[in-house]
């Protein structure tokens, strides 16, 4: 609910309010954003100027509470008395007053190609003023999440260039800490929390892209917060080009917060009655710690962000052909793989790189997606009906911002690729086509429509890989040209899942989940890596947008073996694939995978739309009643102590009944223990022992339960570890890098047929 009483705004969800006032001089103050309170609140909230400070400006003159420098404040301008970081810059002062304002209904649509969040409960629109200029300020009341967004118009006579704009800025009272996320190819999502002080943090992207390297998401917390307590706001940006975030606390105790895009060599002209529009930032603020903030935010992703024919649209599991065979394939292998992926369940086989032009690695041919038809004689359409006949969907990967050298595309049209004054650079051989041009767009959306109307195809993975050259407002205009590509493309194919990547996590944002509901985590498939990966992504964004993918062990970038139920059990935490040669895989490990993915089915919407919480060692997930909680181990140590099984979120009264999935052992994995416990002595190496680990498996144990939900997340003990004194079934023999799961469920649905 939004309203506007005694000179106050204040807005209402769920979850939070934010009181606005407006100052004597006509600035708008930053009263309060925080847990739900009254907009009568407001006086009880406003700082005092008392006798003032000293030789701070006074916008009105003997009017201490007219000092822009000191005051808590949701805009700022620069040059005239504010000397913090200021939100807009232009080559004059900035000193926008408030003119007007109005409480829409709903959403207001954006109007310069942007995406946006949409199912706004309403809108209020600050109109701000200065000569020459209009300001409006957004801000869109969600239930559990505030977004804001800035309009800039040129209402002058001149043209005004726009050095920074960004989409919020927020004085919020007192000391937080920032936690950012960083990375790179194969390493995205590292965590790196540091209090914000007096000097000045940025969490900023200068590649092109929102980028692996510093992910638009980030929190605030109290210095304290915890999974279940104390104050954490989200913050995030719709948006997939540079972005720029800083925080910094003033001598006053007020932390400066804003984001919006990177005003890195930023220079947006703005002609007499032109607007230049931000991208809409997202504000979630949480009163119950990490996990309350994540869970509103998660809610406002699988509502308000992915596109709604796929809001809570339960998703295949699919199987990728990439990591399993790259450029090396044709129509027979892909179709044996086919066969294989649907017996052990998969739903949709998708078909990755190397499917046109002379594209058998990844030196040429991006740009030319004519099918190969020395790999696929029957073409697409063909492969996908023969895929169709076996009950499987088809779904396709194409790559259509890039170009090789090496292509015809290139060849006809040199001057459609990005650059700047210098020879092209070359990423992984290739160049970015420009897409601020509209004869490229149209090139794309003719070209890739055509590929995609050629076959039954319901699944698109929309890649890219390399950085951007474009600096400042050409990648703005970039990410405008990307954004129509993509609408001009899917909005017509509302039955297409689209699965956006740019080598992994390099465009892991709120933008491009606008348009494709998942995005590809990382071409880093390591379980155990994921499980920072997937863990800090979830701190922003849900499990339902998460690709997910058990591969190969050992692993190709880490060399880790890890188990197969490893793999498989943090693939679960979003949407299952399997990208591996399945060729060669056991039988013994083909009926593993088999009952992966009929147990990930029975559970599909726990895992991809289930309330996501971090628990010691692990995660859970929860839905209707059912929770399934994942424990994850790293490194074994010798004669472990006993481990807790602690979960969140149950009711304390009711009675649940706890199962854990029962795990396999390989016999393989106790060496040459075997001869200690066999009638007859046996080599580790040989042949008996071989032949058994490829057919035998002994079960880990497996416990089961009844207890109240309080006694529950009070913590129980799971059943002893091994210790080196031997294997029953009455122990977890957890190997490095093992992990098992837990079935928790109502009492009352477990006891139904
Ligand atoms: C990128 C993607 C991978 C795969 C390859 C194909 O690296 O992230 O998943 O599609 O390209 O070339």
């Amino acid at each position: 609910m939004i309203e506007f009483v005694n000179q106050v705004f204040a807005i209402h969800g769920e979850t939070y309010s934010c009181l606005l006032g407006l100052t004597a001089a006509g600035q708008l103050e930053q009263l309060y954003f925080g847990r739900p309170v009254a907009t009568a609140d407001a006086e009880a909230f406003r700082v005092r100027p008392g006798l003032g400070w000293g030789t701070a400006v006074l916008l009105q003159e003997g009017d201490t509470a007219s000092c822009p420098d000191v005051w808590p404040l949701a805009w700022s301008g620069s040059g005239r008395g504010d000397y913090r970081e200021s939100p807009i810059q232009l080559e004059c002062s900035t000193d926008l007053r408030y003119e007007s304002h109005e409480i829409l209904e709903g959403d207001a649509l954006m109007e310069q190609g942007l995406p946006q969040a949409l199912g706004a409960e309403q809108t209020l629109v600050i109109t701000m003023s200065q000569p020459g200029l209009r300001c409006k300020l957004y801000f869109a009341a969600f239930p559990g999440v505030l977004t804001r967004r800035t309009v800039l118009e040129n209402t002058g006579e001149e043209s005004v260039t726009v050095g920074k704009l960004m989409s919020f800025s927020m004085d919020l009272p007192g000391r937080w800490e920032m936690t950012t996320f960083h990375g790179g190819w194969i390493a995205e999502m590292n965590g790196e929390t540091r209090p914000v002080g007096r000097t000045r943090l940025v969490n900023e992207s200068t590649t092109g892209f929102s980028s692996n390297r510093h992910n638009p998401g980030f929190l605030l917390s109290r210095p304290g917060a915890a999974e279940e307590a104390g104050e954490v706001i989200g913050i995030n940006l719709v948006y997939s080009g540079n972005h720029y975030a800083s925080a910094q606390l003033s001598h006053q105790e007020l932390t400066r917060v804003m984001q919006g895009i990177s005003p890195d060599h930023f220079h947006w002209p703005l002609q007499p009655g032109e607007k230049l529009e931000t991208p809409e930032a997202v504000l979630c603020y949480s009163a119950a710690g990490f996990g309350g903030q994540s869970a509103q935010m998660h809610d406002f992703v699988n509502h308000h962000i992915v596109p709604a024919p796929w809001q809570g649209k339960a998703r295949p599991v699919l199987y990728n052909s990439w990591e399993g065979c790259m450029f090396d394939f044709d129509q027979r292998k892909l179709l044996r793989l086919a066969r294989e992926a649907k017996s052990l369940g998969c739903e949709l086989f998708v078909l990755d790189d190397g499917w046109f032009g002379k594209r058998n690695d990844d030196t040429s041919s991006l740009g030319d997606y004519t099918v190969n038809r020395k790999k696929l004689p029957g073409g697409l359409t063909g492969l996908a009906r023969k895929i169709g006949d076996m009950g499987m969907d088809f779904g396709l990967w194409v790559e259509p911002e890039s170009v090789n050298p090496d292509s015809d595309l290139y060849r006809a049209h040199p001057d459609w690729v990005l650059t700047d004054d210098f020879a092209p650079v070359l990423s992984r051989n290739q160049l970015l086509l420009d897409l601020t041009r509209p004869e490229v767009r149209d090139y794309i959306v003719e070209q890739v429509s055509a590929v995609l109307d050629s076959a039954r195809i319901t699944y698109v993975k929309w890649d890219m890989n390399r950085h951007s050259v474009a600096l400042g407002a050409k990648a703005h205009a970039y990410i405008l040209g990307l954004y129509d590509v993509q609408r001009r493309i899917f909005t017509p194919r509302p039955h297409i899942l689209l699965e956006n990547c740019a080598s992994g996590g390099n465009r892991f944002d709120l933008g491009m989940l606008c348009f494709g509901p998942q995005i590809w985590c990382s071409d880093n498939t390591d379980p155990i890596q994921r499980l920072t990966i997937q863990g800090n992504l979830s701190q922003l964004y849900p499990q339902s947008t998460f690709g997910t993918h058990v591969s190969a062990a050992p692993h190709a970038q880490t060399l880790r073996n890890t188990p197969l139920v490893t793999r498989g059990n943090v693939s679960f935490f979003g949407c299952l694939g399997y990208e591996l040669d399945l060729r060669h895989l056991l039988e013994l490990e083909k009926q593993e995978i088999r009952q992966q993915i009929t147990f990930y089915k029975q559970y599909r919407e726990t895992f991809q739309f289930g309330r996501f919480g971090r628990i010691p060692d692990g995660w859970q997930v929860q839905k209707e009643g059912v929770t399934v909680a994942g424990q994850f181990r790293t490194l074994v140590p010798a004669a472990p102590g006993y481990g807790w099984l602690q979960l969140r979120g149950l009711e304390s009264g009711k009675r649940y009944h706890l199962t854990s999935r029962q795990q396999k052992l390989r016999i393989g994995q106790f060496g040459a223990l075997v001869k200690h416990v066999a009638p007859v002595d046996l080599n580790p190496n040989g042949l008996v022992l071989r032949t058994a680990d490829r057919h035998i498996t002994l079960p880990d144990g497996a416990q089961e339960l009844t207890a109240t939900g309080a006694a529950l997340m009070a913590g129980i003990p799971m059943l002893p570890p091994f210790r080196g004194t031997g294997y029953d079934q009455n122990q977890r023999t957890l190997t490095d890098f093992g992990s098992e799961l837990f079935i928790i469920e109502e009492e009352t649905s477990h006891e139904k047929p």
